[in-house]
């Protein structure tokens, strides 16, 4: 059999593999609730402006509902003959209500509805996203208020650098999301235009209202270019770069906290309902949710990778190699929600061996810096010198196996005369982290602050 909706100029239906490389279907059905309501809207268009009678809109859209309900209660049926979400709609719309159903496609393209349909639950995507990240922030704020004071050995290298507060480590992560949510709200407020009444390529000739369906479904104004239109997925790409950065954010903190978790670290306990134990080691709580958020980042960036590659040459208007641009969206939408939602869980069921981390701050000799700087300040050395200094001091420390204040005054006074008893109350890493008080510092006055920016912004208590 030809096909129903083009058969007029076929003399034989596709092949099996026809219908099978061109179903869209398995997947675009998750597009049905956008597709309804573009429907609609144009429906309700067409009837407003007398292209379609105002009884037979009326039809239309009550045999719409009834198709929504249906697919509400059964979901989507997968007929590969009806290729994609638009023609089942518009075939079971033709079962409900009669010839009049093909009324609806006046002045449409499946192009443009596509590309409407799209959009819709990319802007969806963006909102959940959104909350789900702002959740997540919420999280870290709190754990890092908690923190503000908890001493942490910070690194460069994964090297003991200088300690910090685990309250600022948190904050930090605060800020890659901030950036995430701030480039997820421009690629929003970029795409919320509407394609629909663009038709296949090139416009329409009927008298439509592209200004009414826009504002029906939430858009702030129609697209400029028929053309264009049909032919930009720049949405989803910017979607998909969104989630990656973020997926990356995530991947890292990951990496941490599964580090953080390892024994030789022991600075955290993961929270048992995000953990797994081993079928043959019965010690063992793994950090599974962890490493899978870390793992989930390559699929999001290859995701991203993905849909460039499909649209870059790709001539205007719309090529079907665009209906590939679904998968790679649908999917990392899909593990962006789950890793965050694993991500914030983690964050807020964690506990922190604050004992621990402090212990580790004192190895390494994480207040070198803090020597360097006393002599800087206190005997007027020059930096470079005062660096070198203390690298003496660090070198005889080490091979006598104590921390930079346990060295008795004889011996640090042997290095350089300057040093005198005062010296000791800059060495500890208490003295360290509250020096560091500069504007965006570890100072645990600095990361109160942080914390409440954060909680003003996030409009949390
Ligand atoms: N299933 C198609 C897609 O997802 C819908 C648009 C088809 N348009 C066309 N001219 N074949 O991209």
């Amino acid at each position: 059999a030809t096909n129903a909706m083009w058969g007029g100029r076929f003399a034989a239906g596709p092949s099996a593999i026809m219908r099978e490389i061109n179903a869209s279907i398995p997947f675009d059905k998750a597009l049905w609730r956008q597709d309804i309501a573009a429907s609609k809207a144009h429906v309700a268009m067409l009837g407003a402006a007398g292209i379609v009678s105002a009884e037979d809109a009326g039809v239309i859209a009550g045999g719409l509902d009834a198709v929504a309900g249906e697919y509400a209660q059964n979901g989507v049926p997968e007929n590969w003959d009806l290729e994609d979400i638009h023609m089942t709609t518009e075939a079971r719309l033709a079962e409900l209500v009669g010839p009049v159903a093909g009324r609806l496609h006046t002045a449409r393209s499946r192009n443009d509805q596509v590309a409407t349909d799209f959009r819709l639950w990319v802007r969806e995507a963006f909102d959940q996203m959104d909350a789900g990240l702002a959740a997540l922030q919420g999280a870290l704020v709190t754990r890092a208020g908690e923190h503000a004071d908890s001493i942490m050995p910070g690194f460069t290298h994964l090297q003991t650098a200088q300690p910090v507060t685990l309250g600022h480590h948190l904050m930090a992560y605060y800020e890659m999301l901030r950036r995430d949510r701030s480039r997820l709200a421009d690629a929003r407020a970029r795409m919320n235009e509407c394609p629909l009444g663009s038709a296949a390529l090139a416009g329409t000739g009927f008298p439509i209202d592209r200004d009414a369906t826009a504002g029906a479904l939430g858009f702030d104004a129609p697209t400029a270019n028929s053309l264009d239109a049909v032919s930009d997925r720049d949405f989803a790409l910017d979607f998909l770069y969104v989630c990656s950065t973020t997926a990356l954010h995530l991947s890292r903190l990951a990496e941490e906290l599964i580090l953080w978790a390892s024994q030789p670290f022991g600075f955290i306990r993961l929270p048992d309902s995000l953990s797994t134990g081993s079928s043959i080691m019965p010690q063992k709580k793994n950090p599974d949710a962890a490493e899978l958020v870390r793992g989930h980042s390559g699929r999001v960036i290859g995701a991203l990778t993905s849909l460039m590659i499909t649209m870059k040459g790709l001539p205007l208007a719309y090529s079907k190699d665009m209906q590939d641009d679904k998968p790679p969206v649908f999917e990392a939408a899909s593990l962006m929600g789950l890793g965050i939602a694993a991500m914030t869980g983690m964050i807020a069921g964690s506990s922190f061996n604050t004992a621990r981390m402090r212990a580790a701050a004192e190895l390494g000799y994480a207040t070198a810096t803090d020597l360097a700087d006393w002599l800087v300040r206190e005997a007027g050395i020059p930096f470079r010198e005062a660096h070198h200094i203390t690298g003496s001091a660090v070198k005889l420390a080490e091979s006598r196996g104590l921390a930079l204040d346990q060295l008795p005054l004889e011996d640090l006074q042997a290095i350089d005369a300057r040093i005198d008893q005062r010296v000791y109350a800059a060495l500890s890493v208490d003295a360290s982290v509250a020096a560091r008080s500069s504007y965006g510092g570890t100072a645990p006055a600095q990361v109160r602050l942080q914390v409440e920016r954060a909680n003003q912004a996030l409009g949390q208590a």
